[in-house]
């Protein structure tokens, strides 16, 4: 498939190019949350974005979308443009708004948060992005994330431990569900951390159509363990155009998958694959 692009004023500001991500990928962002992206932005774009960023007095510098080399060497990059594809559809809409958080180390660790305004539930409309333009090793401060942490709101007073770190080499981005825990992590180094946010927009109906894997096996596929199985099955089959035929069993029922190699025979419950029609 070309891609095609529409950059005629904010409210067209979308793109459509070929998904990248398979079922297996896809189910895995679904399932823990979010997708490092490790270095694929180049050299020169994060030398561009430190020089810009050195410039830039606002905390939401959001002129930058604006900048040719920003959109296609960041946003637009080929390995985030198709994992974005693949989880938000056709036509997907580019960010509209840039926030920066600019890091004067050291400092101690951020309490876990949502980040405001987090919408759960298993309809993946949008997601929320970061990008390190320079070398984000863990004296400085990197985001840590808390994988399956996207499902339902938690106190935020709870001492969570497990988190992951996503320390970098430059150029990396990670995509996350927007309400996935996350903290800034303490930053022990000198200097500045650059981190830039930004969120991707669905604006088509869901349906099947990144890299679909032949042998992709939907009964037995991971999809977490209690209390995570069941939402992460839903918000796949949701993700697939197919969240109607979706029912939950319960109990020892499918998508439950911890103990299937102790099981006698296939878990009941399973309600088949996507419809032909919401494929490719
Ligand atoms: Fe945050």
């Amino acid at each position: 498939m070309d891609a095609t692009r529409d950059f005629d004023g904010v409210a067209a500001n979308t793109y459509t190019g070929p998904p990248t991500l398979t079922d297996t990928q896809v189910l895995e962002v679904c399932r823990e949350g979010y997708l490092m992206l490790p270095g694929i932005v180049s050299e020169d774009v994060n030398a561009r974005t430190l020089a810009y960023m050195a410039e830039a007095t606002s905390h939401e510098p959001s002129a930058i979308i604006l900048e040719d080399w920003f959109r296609e060497g960041v946003l637009l990059a080929p390995e985030v443009a198709g994992a974005v594809r693949s989880l938000l559809g056709a036509g997907f809409g580019l960010p509209v708004l840039m926030s920066s958080h600019r890091a004067d180390r050291p400092l101690e660790a951020q309490g876990w948060h949502h980040d405001a305004d987090s919408v759960f539930g298993q309809e993946l409309n949008y997601l929320q992005v970061f990008y390190y333009p320079q070398d984000t090793p863990d004296e400085m401060g990197p985001t840590e994330v808390l994988p399956r942490s996207h499902i339902a709101e938690t106190r935020r007073d709870i001492d969570w431990t497990g988190g992951v770190s996503t320390a970098s080499p430059p150029g990396t981005v990670f995509i996350t569900m927007y309400p996935i825990l996350h903290r800034r992590a303490k930053a022990t180094g000198t200097g500045v951390r650059h981190l830039l946010k930004y969120n991707y927009w669905r604006t088509t109906s869901p349906r099947r159509d990144w890299v679909i894997e032949p042998d992709f096996d939907l009964r037995g596929a991971n999809y977490g363990g209690h209390h995570q199985a069941w939402w992460i099955a839903r918000m796949f089959y949701w993700l697939c155009g197919d969240a109607e035929r979706f029912s939950t069993v319960g109990g020892q029922g499918w998508p439950y998958s911890g103990s299937q190699q102790n099981q006698i025979g296939p878990s009941y419950g399973f309600p088949g694959p996507p419809r032909p029609d919401q494929q490719g």
